[in-house]
């Protein structure tokens, strides 16, 4: 697949913030990239200058064969945005908004209508915009970067506030768009979120990518491909660092965590070195090892 999207060598300053340091990424057509972070990781500031509403200071950033150019037409045509606090004319009903965007657009104003169907919200269209829950707000929002049918689709945390089910909805409508061959380019708070939804993760930190590639990538890369967890009495101490398998051992109050290559040989071991103190211990799961698990290995143990 061609590079939908090049950024070379980017860096942008506030003051004295470096909100992105000398970033490069490339983005294939027709893929989802997840930009994961820390709050103030930059990817709000990365997706904007992508979106074309904020300006590299250093660096050049193409999309859709578009040079970065603030407040192109033709460019606002192609992408469908939306924004991490983005707020629209409190004072208009649901149904204006849409009417208005798709005057914005020139697209007939029944497929937004049609969308917020598809999301349970045909009855708010003669509610205010500013009385949505926050949640409905959001749908909203979604709606309005979608309807035009946009080839490259940007959403800076679509999942914030929204409910599990709403959640669900929304993972389902983006890799519908995915399949038509739309790309999509999101940031996201939920890792496992990230992890069952994109194709490609991009881990920011301090402005720059620590960490590019598909989740299970970025797994087997990271940390071993299983995880056991011993629950015991708080207090209770565990040496099982020698056990076959174990690359490493974390103590929280009232678990001890193993991060195993071998996960049958140690568990084997395990049970056996456990049936000895079985009255300290109160259960035993054997997890996959998630891409969350590497998100905590890499930026978990900071400052
Ligand atoms: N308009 C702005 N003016 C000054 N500093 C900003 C502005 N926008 C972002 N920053 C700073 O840049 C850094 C990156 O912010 P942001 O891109 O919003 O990160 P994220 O979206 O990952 O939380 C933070 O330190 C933030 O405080
Ligand atoms: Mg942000």
């Amino acid at each position: 697949m061609p590079n939908i999207i090049e950024i070379k060598n980017v860096t942008k300053k506030y003051g004295e913030v470096v909100a992105i340091d000398n970033l490069s990424l490339t983005v294939e057509a027709g893929e989802i990239l997840g930009i994961l972070g820390q709050n103030g990781a930059g990817k709000t500031t990365l997706i904007e200058m992508m979106e074309g509403l904020r300006r590299p200071d250093i660096g050049t950033i193409t999309v859709a064969g578009f040079p970065h150019i603030l407040n192109n037409r033709d460019y606002y045509k192609k992408i469908g945005v939306q924004l991490q606090n983005g707020s629209l004319q409190d004072e208009l009903k649901v149904g204006e908004v849409l009417q208005l965007f798709a005057l914005f657009h020139n697209v007939p104003v029944n497929r937004a209508l049609a969308l917020l169907e598809r999301f349970h919200l045909s009855d708010k269209q003669n509610t205010m915009y500013q009385n949505l829950s926050a949640g409905q707000a959001r749908i909203v929002q979604l709606v309005l970067t979608f309807f035009h049918e946009p080839n490259i689709a940007f959403l800076d945390e679509p999942s914030a506030g929204l409910d599990p089910l709403a959640r669900r909805e929304l993972w389902d409508f983006v890799r519908q768009h995915k399949a038509q061959g739309q790309t999509v380019i999101l940031t996201t708070h939920y890792v496992e979120e990230a992890e069952e939804m994109c194709d490609r993760v991009a881990i920011l930190d301090k402005g720059q990518v620590v960490r590019l590639g598909s989740p299970r990538q970025l797994i087997a890369e990271s940390v071993t491909p299983h995880k056991i967890a011993v629950y015991h009495q708080s207090g209770v101490r565990f040496d099982l660092n020698t056990l076959p398998g174990i690359s490493r051992q974390e103590e929280k109050d009232a678990a001890t965590f193993l991060y195993t290559d071998n996960y049958l040989a140690t568990l084997k071991h395990l049970t056996t070195l456990l049936e000895k103190r079985s009255e300290e211990v109160s259960g035993l799961t054997v997890q996959k090892t998630r891409l969350e698990d590497v998100y905590i290995k890499l930026l978990g143990k900071q400052d």
